[in-house]
């Protein structure tokens, strides 16, 4: 496996995941060069095959996550689409009936949960932000039991932070949402292809991911799983063509075609089905070694002196996801001098400002982040880390000589 542009060590995994899948390219190739067919329209053999391709995605998706009716999975674009299409349609839905409406998130959550909630409020939907602990990011189950008001008809979170790399007690903050029959959103953007996710043993309701991160597909793929029975309160925000009940002016109401209107990324889904093909058959080593990954980069980061790890420092509370600040150089100074060493990271705030309100690290630009995937190499990690140790170092002489 060679790094992007032959020698290029790829740590941004958080946003979208490198090396992909080895079956992907070969797929997608053949979907865009030899076979035309939009699925759902038409019912000749290219089409047919292409509705087959789209009935195993779903079913790969469902096997991974222990669902049991594959068409409750709806594909998306992204976890963005699947998260806006959660929130929205709740809203929308629980608004025509007159009822006020509230939700609940974190101060960890990433802008695509809270600027679709923000984007409500204008329409009188009120929002209530838990805390998380300051050093480790971790939610409190108590907190949301807290945060949850007579008229809550959600609670959004993510269950790995996509700046601190900190997973979350989804199980326990759901059984607080059972408790309190408010159904429960979890975006596993950063988790789901790194850690184990089964929706009734973590009492999820309706889960949100895409297919270009961990799960080694490709960008413009995506899903969201909704709980039997709950469309029933989710309105589609996208409405239009299905290639089903042609005759129907409205929009069926039948899963998945109640959400997905208009033509498929056939040559994505294609690619991700790929993609889940071989990933589920080696999903408990790449597991494994997403630990050993987690484990080995957390004690070398901890031996750099004049850098601060934010999150946690016990690698069981934490993914390969990892976020630093650093004494003597912005996070964009020490991102520029990274690549440098061909070691691509990025800085900033990784889209979700109230993480770093946090952590402390708002004033300063936020962080640079290091993020590994499945298919980064030992090599990788050991030049990453021998860069990062190099250039830290190196600025801390530089800053003492002044
Ligand atoms: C925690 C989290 N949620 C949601 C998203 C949005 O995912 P997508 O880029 O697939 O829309 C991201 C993207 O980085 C993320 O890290």
């Amino acid at each position: 496996m060679t790094a992007p542009c032959g020698h290029r060590r790829y740590f941004d995994n958080a946003a979208t995941s490198w090396p992909k899948a080895p079956p992907l390219a070969s797929t997608m190739r053949r979907w865009v060069d030899l076979v035309a067919a939009s699925p759902g329209r038409g019912a000749y053999r290219e089409v047919q095959e292409a509705t087959e391709v789209m009935d195993r995605c779903r079913e790969r998706l469902s096997s991974l996550i222990g669902a049991t009716h594959s068409n409750s999975i709806v594909l998306t674009l992204n976890c963005t689409d699947a998260l806006t299409l959660a929130i929205d349609g709740m809203a929308r839905h629980a608004r025509r009936s007159g009822r006020p409406v509230h939700m609940v998130t974190s101060m960890l959550d990433h802008n695509s949960i809270l600027r679709p909630l923000h984007g409500l409020e204008s329409d009188g939907v009120r929002m209530t932000v838990v805390p998380v602990d300051q050093q480790t990011g971790r939610i409190d189950p108590d907190d949301v039991s807290d945060a949850i008001e007579s008229d809550t008809i959600l609670v959004a979170m993510h269950h790995g932070s996509n700046v601190s790399g900190t997973l979350q007690p989804i199980a326990e903050i759901g059984a607080r949402c059972r408790h309190h029959g408010v159904p429960f959103l979890v975006d596993a953007a950063q988790t789901l292809g790194r850690r184990h996710i089964h929706i009734d043993a973590m009492n999820i309701d309706l889960l949100a991911f895409p297919g270009h991160k961990s799960l080694l597909g490709p960008l413009g793929t995506g899903g969201l799983w909704i709980r039997p029975g709950l469309e029933d309160v989710i309105d589609p925000v996208r409405l239009g063509g299905t290639g089903s009940r042609s005759d129907l002016p409205v929009q069926p109401t039948e899963l998945p075609d109640r959400y997905e209107a208009g033509s498929h990324n056939m040559p994505g889904i294609a690619g991700l089905d790929a993609a889940l093909g071989w990933m589920l058959d080696q999903r408990e080593s790449l597991f494994k070694r997403e630990q050993r990954v987690t484990e080995w980069m957390l004690d070398r980061l901890l031996a750099i002196d004049n850098i601060q790890i934010i999150g946690p420092t016990t690698p069981d509370l934490r993914c390969a996801v990892f976020s630093l600040t650093c004494d003597h150089l912005s996070p964009f100074e020490l991102a520029d001098a990274l690549e440098a060493h061909d070691v691509l990271t990025r800085a900033g705030l990784h889209c979700a400002p109230f993480a770093h309100q946090t952590f402390g690290t708002l004033d300063r630009g936020g962080t640079l982040r290091l993020s590994a995937g499945s298919l980064t190499t030992n090599d990788d990690v050991e030049a990453a880390m021998d860069a990062l140790a190099t250039t830290v170092s190196q600025s801390t002489k530089v800053a003492l000589a002044i």
